[in-house]
């Protein structure tokens, strides 16, 4: 079990540590953890996005797909939305008991909450129609499948938005919405909709609550979005647009998502993006968590995993649109309403700007192809705005040729930060405590956007990741004049509708579960520091080596509290003492109780579930601190984090 006492043993027995007390080193960034988001695994329709219904607009390829039909129902083109020109027109069945409407299945169903409002709406046209909305349990053993319901009168022979709202009389996690024409004649209906009330922030057009709790919980300084992969697109023509994404929600078109298709062992026929959580809804998110937003724009490539013809991706001359759409999205955030872009976003609701200060162009990109495009995104968005960040990307990989390549031309080409991706086994992050000790003080700093211990076998979330996950963390603490920004992916996953796992936050229909690697993340963000303060084992920094008995450990001075936070990882299967002599504190004394938080699970290839959502989680603690030294025992397999104030 871990421990949290006093251990009585002497500096020798024990892991001896120094802490240098007056060295404050490095800032950390305000940036340093947060979170990139992107629509895979449902992530957004069917996830953060609040939305019930699925194929709201009738824009799938396959206009009816996931609904159910009866009676006469027929899809008709040229309804109010140009970008989303399909709908529905219900038309009497011709006999009185005979019934004309149709049924949604949602994503993996609707969940409902007992008491709980939903915000049904619909444009519709009619001349006096009635139309009657159900929430119903489709495979109802009971007397009737229906939940609740309520009826519209369609009374204009204009497209008008209805709305009509259904209290839930119970929990269900996989109900359907049924629409029925309720009188004679015909109506069309299109942009049929179903919300929880009680999104974030009560919103329309909303996003899920929980999930976004589950976010904010972690103090996120950064969030990256929309991609990833989605950034690239498979070709060009299904690249995320983030103009596409602004603007009225009904007129946001259609996009496909590539994670539909990407792994054939994994095939989501149904998986499109409605942009109706978009670039928009993405800044204010951003707002909400207190993270700076970072935007990704493609830079005229589409995967190069999936295209390796070069006619795939767009020519050198041929920029100038993509170039274009970079600078109209900065004037998008932070534009004054003069502007076009700047009063697009004062009309959705913003007049402030989101006062943005990082773009990243291009994902995991690679070879030539990428620095000689980057290059004119970098002339032209230094030449508009001096003062933003850019963020260039290393490659798909840790490191390796293209790695090797794409740090020098980032450096060449002056961006602020390179963007490092990996996906590694247990024994990488179990050497990496050390990544950054050497990196270039001199060039651009580091985002490690794209981070997970991925375990062996079938081991997705599970404790011994994340804890290694922690360790590396350590290394990147240490590092912060160099790394400016970690974020773990990918973030959400449906547990029915997962491509890819380990991820940082899992849901169904009605709950959520925070994994393991949230709480280390979660345990960073809120014991980030203010600077860096050097913490040595035998004059050499704690980072796993061979000699240091499985120990990673970093530690900072934060202002605020004006305490220290020593973090000391313990990946092996034996408790270790640790001793923490303060150096160089002068003047100042230490509290004689210092606060500490453990994590830990005895069976590290236990994980969090819906089910179990609490089965791992830190726990608090106090040690005691004698003089100028924190003695403590960090059980095995045990992230610990130290808190010891200076008296006051
Ligand atoms: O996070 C999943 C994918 O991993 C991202 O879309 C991509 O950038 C990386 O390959």
């Amino acid at each position: 079990m871990a421990a949290c006492c006093c251990t009585g043993l002497s500096a020798q027995e024990a892991n001896h540590m120094v802490l240098k007390a007056n060295k404050l080193g490095a800032e950390i960034q305000p940036t340093m953890y947060g979170h990139f988001f992107e629509d895979i695994n449902y992530g957004a329709d069917g996830g953060l996005y609040a939305e019930l219904v699925k194929n709201r607009s009738f824009e799938f390829p396959n206009r009816l797909q996931g609904w159910k039909t009866f009676g006469k129902v027929t899809v008709l083109d040229g309804g109010p939305f140009e970008r989303n020109p399909h709908y529905v027109r219900l038309s009497n069945p011709g006999h009185p008991h005979k019934r004309t409407g149709l049924e949604n299945e949602g994503f993996f169903g609707i969940g409902l909450k007992a008491n709980e409002k939903y915000r049904f709406s619909v444009w519709a046209k009619g001349n006096g129609q009635k139309i009657l909305v159900e929430l119903i349990d489709p495979a109802s053993m009971g007397e009737t499948q229906v939940m609740v319901s309520g009826e519209i009168a369609v009374n204009s022979a204009d497209w008008k938005k209805y709305e009509l709202t259904l209290t839930a009389p119970q929990t269900f996690a996989k109900a359907h919405l049924r629409i029925f024409l309720a009188s004679g004649g015909d109506v069309d209906l299109e942009h049929v909709s179903l919300f929880p009330v009680d999104t974030w922030k009560g919103r329309e057009n909303g996003l899920r609550k929980d999930l976004v709790q589950a976010l904010v919980d972690t103090k996120p300084g950064v969030f990256r979005f929309p991609g990833g992969c989605i950034v690239e697109g498979t070709d060009l023509a299904t690249r995320y647009q983030w103009k596409n994404s602004v603007g009225p929600v009904e007129n946001r078109p259609l996009n496909e998502n590539r994670w539909e298709y990407t792994f054939p062992h994994r095939y989501f026929p149904d998986y499109h993006q409605t942009y109706g959580m978009g670039f928009y809804e993405l800044f204010l998110l951003a707002e909400d968590m207190g993270a700076e937003p970072l935007p990704i724009v493609n830079v005229g490539l589409a995967c190069q995993y999936q295209n390796e013809d070069p006619k795939a991706h767009v020519p050198v001359d041929q920029l100038d649109s993509y170039i274009q759409d970079a600078l109209d999205l900065i004037e998008f955030a932070n534009g004054d309403q003069s502007t076009k872009w700047g009063k697009l976003r004062a009309d959705m609701g913003h007049p402030a700007p989101f006062n943005l200060k990082f773009i990243g162009v291009g994902n995991e990109q690679w070879g030539s192809l990428y620095p000689e495009r980057l290059k004119l995104f970098v002339d032209a968005i230094r030449k508009a705005y001096p003062d933003i960040h850019i963020v260039g990307s290393s490659g798909p990989n840790s490191e390796g040729e293209d790695f090797d390549y794409l740090w020098p031309e980032m450096k060449k080409l002056k961006v602020d930060l390179v963007d490092e991706h990996f996906y590694r086994p247990e024994d990488w992050f179990l050497k990496s405590g050390n990544r950054y000790d050497n990196y270039d003080r001199k060039g651009p700093k580091v985002f490690a956007g794209e981070y997970a211990c991925h375990g062996k076998g079938k081991k997705w979330n599970h404790f011994y990741a994340s804890l290694l996950e922690a360790a590396f963390l350590t290394g990147v603490e240490r590092n912060a004049d160099v790394v400016y920004m970690a974020t773990y992916a990918p973030l959400l996953a449906h547990v029915e509708g997962w491509q890819w796992r380990p991820d940082l936050i899992w849901f169904d229909n009605l709950r959520s579960v925070r994994s393991c690697s949230w709480h280390v993340q979660s345990l960073y963000g809120h014991n980030k520091g203010t600077q860096v303060v050097p913490l040595l084992m035998d004059d050499k920094a704690v980072s796993g080596q061979p000699d240091q008995n499985g120990l990673f450990a970093s530690a900072v001075w934060d202002e605020p509290t004006k305490s220290y936070i020593v973090k000391i990882v313990n990946v092996s299967d034996k408790a270790q003492p640790v001793t923490v002599e303060f150096d160089g504190l002068k003047k100042k004394t230490l509290v004689s109780e210092a606060d500490c938080i453990l994590f830990h699970s005895d069976d590290p290839d236990a994980e969090n579930s819906l089910d179990r959502p609490n089965l791992i989680v830190p726990k608090e603690s106090k040690v005691s601190v004698s003089g100028k030294t924190l003695q403590a025992e960090v059980g095995a397999q045990t992230f610990a984090i130290y808190r010891v104030a200076v008296q006051q």
